[in-house]
């Protein structure tokens, strides 16, 4: 069976239920349900005996120790993060306890349980690490995307933490040997994910009458794929990624922030047009804008393209269209996250002036 830990987050579900409609192998999920993980994203596996759950932390290193060797983990994919850029500029201290002491925990985890294993189990073991390309830091106007030779330059407490984690899991490679693999991925959209973040947040906002907070000018780029598109380049680099390398995921698609909230809005205003008349778009505010804010992102894609073989299935026009349907169709979902602690997280960030 393969370990997921955080696989009741956003792109953890999405994996977890990918993983099970796809494959053969069974499902161990550790999460410690954050406000971000949300077991309702796995209601649909109830009742299958493929995927457990256990609600636990990453850095609980005798945990992961006895659930690893109970169940003769073949593979461990780690999800598990703090993933909010602006929640990691109020209180970075979360980011640094699971991003990079929790990763360093679980390492540890693996590392104990790894170097007892033999034959062909050890050689079939892998740890894939699951990062971002906010590691890179920011691109001017004209600098090529991101390859997988950049230097690591992040710029936000998140992306400190997450280039620590990435730091940590190479070195347990270099210095113990332990079987990883790395991937640095661009901005995720699609079902399940928490309205915190820009697409999900203009939908529900956008249809509850509320307010569309753009940050600044709106003209920071950000190159965004799909989910399934991302699940199935993990699923792949799982199967096939060279051990020790790392590799980046994107989809081409480097949009400004204000397109993207234009398009949400025309998707809206054709599949749910408005009762008064009029578009959503009347509903776009520009707010003050993030401490540090990175400018630009690109990846460039071409080597797991070129080795893997690996492509997205999705372009932005498809994937973004789902998506506006995917919301439109679980009123009930995006109700029943808005609970008080998320209205707490909208009150206290957004009442800032501009
Ligand atoms: P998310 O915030 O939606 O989910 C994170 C999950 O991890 C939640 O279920 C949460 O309960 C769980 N978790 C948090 N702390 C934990 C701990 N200490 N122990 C166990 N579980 C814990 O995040 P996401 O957007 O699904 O991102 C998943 C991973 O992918 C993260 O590592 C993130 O850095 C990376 N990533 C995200 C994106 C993106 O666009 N969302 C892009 C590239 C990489
Ligand atoms: O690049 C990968 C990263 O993408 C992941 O590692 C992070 O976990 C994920 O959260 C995401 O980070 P971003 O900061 O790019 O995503 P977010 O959705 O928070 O913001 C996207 C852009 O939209 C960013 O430029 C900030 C802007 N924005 C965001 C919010 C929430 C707004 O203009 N208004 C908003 O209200």
């Amino acid at each position: 069976m393969i370990f997921v830990t955080g696989g009741a987050g956003f792109i953890g579900s999405n994996f977890v239920l990918d993983w099970v409609s796809a494959g053969a192998e069974d499902v161990l999920n550790l999460d410690k349900l954050t406000y971000a993980g949300n077991l309702e994203n796995l209601r649909s596996l109830d009742a299958n005996s493929r995927h457990s759950f256990v609600r636990g932390d990453i850095g609980d290193q005798a945990l992961v120790e006895s659930l690893l060797a109970k169940h003769r983990v073949r593979a461990v994919v780690n999800f598990a993060a703090e993933s909010h850029v602006d929640r990691s500029i109020h209180s970075p201290g979360t980011f640094i306890d699971t991003n990079v002491v929790g990763t360093f925990r679980l390492l540890e985890a693996v590392r104990g349980y790894w170097s007892q294993l033999q034959g062909a189990e050890r050689e079939n073991f892998r740890f894939l690490h699951v990062s971002t390309d906010e590691v890179y830091g920011s691109l001017g106007p004209r600098d090529p995307a991101f390859t997988e030779e950049n230097k690591y330059e992040p710029n936000s407490p998140y992306s400190a933490s997450k280039a620590a984690s990435d730091h940590l899991v190479r070195a347990y490679h270099h210095t113990y040997g332990l079987p990883v693999l790395t991937t640095n991925c661009s901005n995720n959209y699609g079902p399940y994910h928490f309205p915190e973040k820009l697409i999900p947040l203009m939908i529900v906002n956008a249809l509850a009458g509320k307010p569309l907070p753009v940050y600044g000018d709106g003209q920071q780029i950000r190159d965004w794929l799909y989910v399934g598109d991302h699940c199935s380049a993990i699923r792949r680099v799982l199967e096939a990624g060279r051990l020790g390398e790392t590799y980046n995921v994107g989809g081409w698609n480097e949009k400004p922030n204000l397109e993207i909230v234009h398009t949400v809005c025309a998707l809206l205003d054709e599949m749910n047009p408005k009762r008064g008349g009029g578009s959503y778009r009347e509903q776009i505010t520009f707010v003050k804008d993030r401490p540090g804010h990175d400018r630009r992102y690109a990846i460039d894609a071409r080597k797991i393209e070129r080795e893997l073989g690996w492509k997205p299935a999705e372009t932005f026009e498809t994937g973004i269209r789902k998506t506006v349907q995917w919301y439109l169709a679980n009123g009930d979902w995006v109700q029943r996250v808005q609970s008080g602690a998320y209205r707490d997280w909208i009150t206290q960030h957004y009442a800032q002036p501009a």
